[in-house]
């Protein structure tokens, strides 16, 4: 099977924003507790954060991390998480039925994100709160001093602000589950006077609204309609979120969904564009896709503690996923599909960063290490950073329900200009035959191939663990030679490839 590419220099998407390479930690499961924070570890710094897990966050080069959640914002009480530790409450966390001892909040995650060289990126309660709260919070973590809120940051140890640009107005406010779930009227009103409320405190700020939590949303786009109809005027960006599953052991259809997920993005880029349209605007509205990743291997582990079998545990090991190569190739083709709509996407955060379906894991008072997904992530994140750049490729394609034309080889290019370099990322779908790859490259001067690596070889099913961190990971390829503005590859089935030239 042939396969043919040209990459062009000039045919530009966009120039990726670092921000698609951000992540995400809630307070639930171990993310926190054991995850990031464990005074007792080792490695713990002098803030009780563990410096292994410190070290491999910050060799993914994560540019932003949601926080404090997820569905654990709409019932939170940011102010629960400030003053002395001693005599922060513990409260029942209702979206995991988890107990949260609050020992670590605002100004512990603000160090920690400092540390590892992350923005934090910030949800408001719209769930159990509202308003009021939002613009509270908002007060005591920007603004310099002379107030309230402000003052009480100061008292608490931080003179200054910590300027936080990007916010997020809620979280899956459409889903059932959530606490204090709204209609997209009802949401689209209070997201739209919360936004008014924080732009008048600052109007740089950048909003995000919440869109549907998934595609498959009974209310899904009709809710982006409305929301954004509301909204329109006062946010910058709308959130998507979006998870993956095999349950039926279906390489082909797992590997296929990051089709899925750019109709999804075509579809709420429609909408923004309707509204935009509707409202002769001329401000353009982005997305936030502020959650994906796969999640399904503990689903069935987790619904004794999620149905409340287990009582309030503290840091209930839940959402534990142990990722094996499949998911890899499917991180892989999704950071591809993230790359190529870069014109839209402009925020993306790996949902989540450690335990919790997450490229990190640890173990209490032991390892940390990295699972499957770690490495497409990190490779992309060092090196996609330029101009994503439109590639013309003639593939051979397989069928799923929702798409009739799967290409077997999927694929991004970023040029870095400051660097000189041409990244290339490269996923075969196949499950059986060897592709050849011929890319050509036009408008490029002096290419010399200066790394090539790769994932492959590997059952589908391996997996990564702290008996065996480095079972999957990537393996040095061959250097293809250039010729004549050339270079062909044999891929092999099922394999992942980064090439820099
Ligand atoms: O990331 C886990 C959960 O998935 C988040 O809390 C929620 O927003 C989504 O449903």
């Amino acid at each position: 099977m042939e396969v043919l590419v040209t990459v062009n220099k000039n045919s530009v998407i966009s120039e990726v924003d670092k921000r698609i390479f951000g992540s995400f930690i809630e307070h639930m499961g171990r993310a926190i507790y054991s995850g990031i924070y464990e005074p007792e570890h080792p490695s713990a710094n002098q803030e009780g954060f563990r410096g292994d897990v410190i070290e491999l966050v910050k060799e993914l080069q994560v540019p932003v991390v949601r926080y404090p959640g997820g569905n654990f914002v709409s019932a939170y009480n940011w102010e629960d998480g400030i003053g002395p530790k001693a005599q922060r409450p513990t409260r029942l966390d209702l979206a995991w039925h988890s107990s949260e001892s609050n020992q670590i909040g605002i100004h512990e995650f603000a160090n920690w994100a400092e540390t590892v060289g992350s923005e934090m990126m910030l949800a408001v309660n719209l769930g159990s709160r509202g308003l009021s709260d939002a613009r509270n919070f908002l007060e005591y973590v920007n603004h310099p001093q002379g107030s309230y809120w402000s003052d009480l940051r100061r008292k608490n140890g931080r003179e200054q602000p910590w300027g936080v640009k990007t916010w997020c107005l809620g979280n899956e406010m459409d889903g059932p589950w959530q606490i204090g779930q709204k209609t997209a009227d009802e949401y689209g009103r209070i997201a739209y006077e919360t936004a008014k409320a924080m732009r008048a405190f600052d109007r740089n700020l950048e909003l995000v609204v919440c869109g549907s939590s998934s595609p498959d949303m009974p209310t899904f786009p009709e809710w982006e309609k409305t929301v954004l109809e509301h909204t329109y005027d006062a946010v910058d960006y709308i959130s998507l979120h979006m998870y993956f599953k095999n349950h039926e052991s279906n390489t082909a259809r797992f590997l296929a969904q990051s089709l899925r997920m750019e109709r999804y993005i075509d579809t709420v880029a429609s909408t923004i564009n309707y509204v935009k349209a509707k409202k002769y605007s001329d401000k353009q509205i982005y997305i936030s896709f502020d959650e994906w990743n796969v999640w399904y291997h503990s689903e069935e582990q987790d619904k004794k503690i999620l149905s409340g079998q287990e009582g309030w545990p503290h840091a209930p090991a839940i959402l534990e996923d142990i990722y094996n190569f499949e998911d890899a190739l499917l991180v892989a083709c999704l950071i591809n599909s993230f790359i190529r709509k870069s014109d839209i996407v402009k925020i993306a955060c790996l949902a989540q960063l450690v335990n919790v379906i997450a490229p990190i894991m640890t173990e209490e008072g032991g390892a940390a290490w990295r699972q499957t997904i770690f490495h497409p992530f990190k490779l992309a994140s060092l090196h996609a950073r330029g101009n994503a750049l439109q590639l013309d490729i003639h593939s051979p394609c397989y069928a799923v329900e929702w798409a009739s034309d799967v290409p077997y080889i999927d694929m991004s290019a970023v040029y870095n200009e400051e660097e000189k370099t041409l990244n290339l990322f490269i996923v075969n779908r196949h499950e059986s035959e060897h592709i050849s790859l011929r890319t050509e490259f036009q408008q490029f001067q002096n290419l010399h191939v200066s790394a090539h690596q790769t994932l492959s070889g590997h059952d589908l099913q391996s997996c990564n663990s702290s008996q065996f961190p480095d079972r999957i990971r990537p393996d040095k390829g061959e250097a293809p030679v250039i010729d004549n503005q050339q270079i062909e590859i044999s891929v092999a089935p099922l394999s992942y490839h980064f090439i820099q030239l």
